[in-house]
């Protein structure tokens, strides 16, 4: 099952083929981050308008990579998968318009993805043998999730983020200390350097809910910022330091307090996020400790790509077939996490 898949749904136009949902044939990532950084955050119409110019070249050397071109593409691809949402309205719509016209030309199936559903399987592509049930902790710029995944497709959302995203508290604050975008990898790196103890930011649990919530935790470094302005070299990455240990102890106190109450000896992270080098390192410390088997997804499948997509594709069309050719599929800014 040779699946093409496309990822347009932020500011990443990638698109790969996928075979059987782990073999990656090809991988094609082309990140706008430049044309973000100086507004500190994606700016949707500039998204859009770099999508449309770099969709047909990342597909065209995505099929290229994998041994395909359009004369024999009906023949190799079984499948056409793309992001349905959630994202950018105009940044899905480029993807969608893409595998839609692909599935039309050839016949082929179209496959919608949740882009969520991408980083939740994410870790999949490298470890075929994860079945659930798993817990799924999806830490990326726009949300932080955590979900129980019962089968494939079968979900129930324990929590998410109440304010700002994981990825979002990063690239805030490494606004607020001068640092450039995305923040989350520059804070990460920073921090290498720091003192992780030289302030004690807080960290919200919030007892009684699955819910996150990362504002407090970006007001303190504000009002700690107001009071003690930066330096020196050191004294930022002590600062880093100390929040990226605060945002990384929320994150894995909470995923195994639910592992441990919902009793699943799996955790799957996916999501930009799961890129950093604390969480990675705090989540594989505790799941030693506490005899629970944690997934990370390699970097390159962290943040967004589309190999990620073919793979989930691959999962939905196991269980439900491939049915989905409705070329009138609309994507959806706002989708939300559906059972299959
Ligand atoms: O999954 P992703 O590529 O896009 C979304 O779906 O949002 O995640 C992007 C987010 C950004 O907020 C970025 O700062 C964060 O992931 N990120 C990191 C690291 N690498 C990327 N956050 C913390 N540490 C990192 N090493
Ligand atoms: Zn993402």
């Amino acid at each position: 099952m040779n699946m093409l898949a496309i990822e347009t749904s932020c500011d990443e136009t990638s698109a790969s083929v996928v075979a059987n949902g782990s073999e990656v044939m090809s991988i094609i990532i082309s990140s706008q981050v430049k044309i973000h950084a100086e507004f500190f955050g994606v700016v949707p119409e500039l998204a859009s308008r770099a999508h449309i110019e770099n969709i047909n070249p990342v597909i065209c050397r995505a099929l290229n990579d994998a041994g395909i071109d359009f004369v024999d593409f009906a023949q190799k691809i079984d499948a056409v998968a793309f992001t349905a949402g959630p994202g950018l309205a105009g940044a899905l719509l480029v993807g969608a318009v893409a595998a839609k016209s692909l599935a039309c030309v050839y016949k082929k199936p179209l496959i919608p993805v949740n882009h969520l559903e991408g980083h939740l399987y994410s870790s999949l592509i490298e470890n075929k043998s994860v079945k659930p049930p798993f817990l799924g902790v999806i830490i990326s710029g726009g949300h932080t999730e955590l979900v129980t995944v019962k089968s494939f497709g079968k979900y129930r959302i324990l929590g998410r983020t109440r304010d700002d995203a994981a990825g979002e508290a990063f690239d805030k604050a490494a606004k607020m200390l001068g640092l450039s975008y995305p923040g989350g990898p520059v804070i990460d790196k920073m921090a290498e350097d720091g003192n992780s103890q030289t302030i004690r930011f807080t960290r919200p649990y919030l007892k009684g809910s699955w819910d996150f919530s990362f504002s407090g935790i970006k007001t303190a470094l504000l009002n700690y910022l107001k009071a003690n302005p930066v330096k020196n070299k050191r004294h930022l990455s002590d600062i880093c330091a100390s929040f990226r240990q605060a945002v990384a102890e929320t994150l894995c106190f909470k995923s195994f307090e639910a592992a441990e109450r919902f009793d699943l000896k799996q955790i799957v992270l996916g999501g930009g996020v799961s890129a950093n080098s604390l969480i990675r390192k705090l989540f594989l410390e505790a799941g030693r400790k506490n005899k629970i088997k944690v997934f990370i997804p390699s970097l390159i499948y962290s943040t967004d790509n589309a190999a990620m997509i073919g793979c989930a594709a691959y999962f939905k069309q196991k269980k439900c077939g491939l049915k989905y050719s409705d070329v009138q599929l609309k994507p959806n800014p706002s989708l939300s996490f559906e059972n299959w």
